[in-house]
């Protein structure tokens, strides 16, 4: 039977609308398409619902995405031209690129029933899909990405930027290790960009918890320095984590209650 369109992919959007449309100056990742995406009334709720706990999960999200964007954009100024979303769920980069983007291709690797949703969702808010985005529709725990990829136009001969957010921990270490066994074979230039849920779970249960609810259980967690570790092992040259203090800095001096996460859980690695 299909695997069903991901909720945990809904959920994340929610938030990075609520951060739109409920969230003080700076905002950390500028998105007006997530909210275009979401029902009204279910934005609202959330922003009615609005607590410390969705904060923090919000902060994180946004943080993920904004990271992830400034990687590919200086990915892109030292001549990357191809950038795979990999568990794309709703993200919205590429329905709000900006010019330093328009050369590159885009390609949005997901299950096939949580694509549909998203093309759907697209379609019923009057976004065109732009023609530099692909679509790739696979289960990265049964299919290689090198098979997945190998039909749609991605060219494995050049280096290539590869944005993998809220996903690795809904994978097997066996499936972990085959995404980043193809990524770090990559051309020289080739980078991937990350989150994973700590080893410490801290507040994250409660979030694991509704994961599991939604049918989405996660499947791995790390300690930053085995992370680190497994991505040199896999030929990484150069890993990056981003720590508390570099993560303030994207949330710059703020009057609301929304404040950078103290734990490691994002990062990015470069062959
Ligand atoms: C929490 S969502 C994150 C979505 C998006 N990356 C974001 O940050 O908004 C997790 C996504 O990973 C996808 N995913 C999880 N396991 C997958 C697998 N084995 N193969 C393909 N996609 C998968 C889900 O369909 C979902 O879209």
């Amino acid at each position: 039977m299909e695997r069903a369109a991901s909720a945990t992919a809904l959920g994340v959007t929610v938030l990075r609308a609520v951060h739109q449309v409920a969230d003080g100056a700076p905002r950390v990742l500028d998105d007006p398409i997530s909210a275009r995406l979401v029902d009204p009334a279910v934005l609202a709720r959330a922003v009615a619902a609005d607590g410390a706990g969705a904060q923090a999960l919000r902060a994180h999200v946004v943080l993920r995405s904004r990271f992830a964007e400034g990687r590919l954009e200086a990915a892109v100024a030292r001549g990357v031209q191809q950038c795979v979303v990999l568990g794309a769920g709703f993200d919205t980069f590429a329905y709000r690129q900006p010019e330093w983007a328009r050369t590159l291709r885009i390609f949005e690797v997901d299950h096939p029933a949580s694509q549909r949703a998203k093309r759907e969702r697209l379609a019923a808010a009057g976004i065109a899909v732009p023609e530099n985005v692909t679509f790739v529709a696979i289960d990265f725990a049964a299919t290689s990405l090198q098979d997945g990829l190998a039909t749609s136009g991605f060219d494995p001969q050049a280096p290539a930027f590869f944005s993998w957010l809220g996903v690795m921990m809904y994978l097997d270490e066996t499936a972990i290790d085959a995404v980043l066994r193809y990524v770090a074979s990559r051309p020289a230039g080739s980078e991937i960009a990350f989150s994973f849920a700590s080893a410490d779970p801290g507040a994250s249960r409660k979030v694991e918890a509704l994961a599991a609810a939604a049918g989405e259980p996660w499947l791995s967690r790390f300690d930053p320095a085995v992370l680190r570790r497994k991505l040199h092992e896999h030929g990484f040259r150069a890993v990056t984590l981003l720590g508390p203090e570099e993560a303030r800095r994207y949330f710059g001096e703020r009057s609301d209650q929304l404040r950078a996460p103290e734990r490691v859980s994002i990062g990015s690695a470069v062959v």
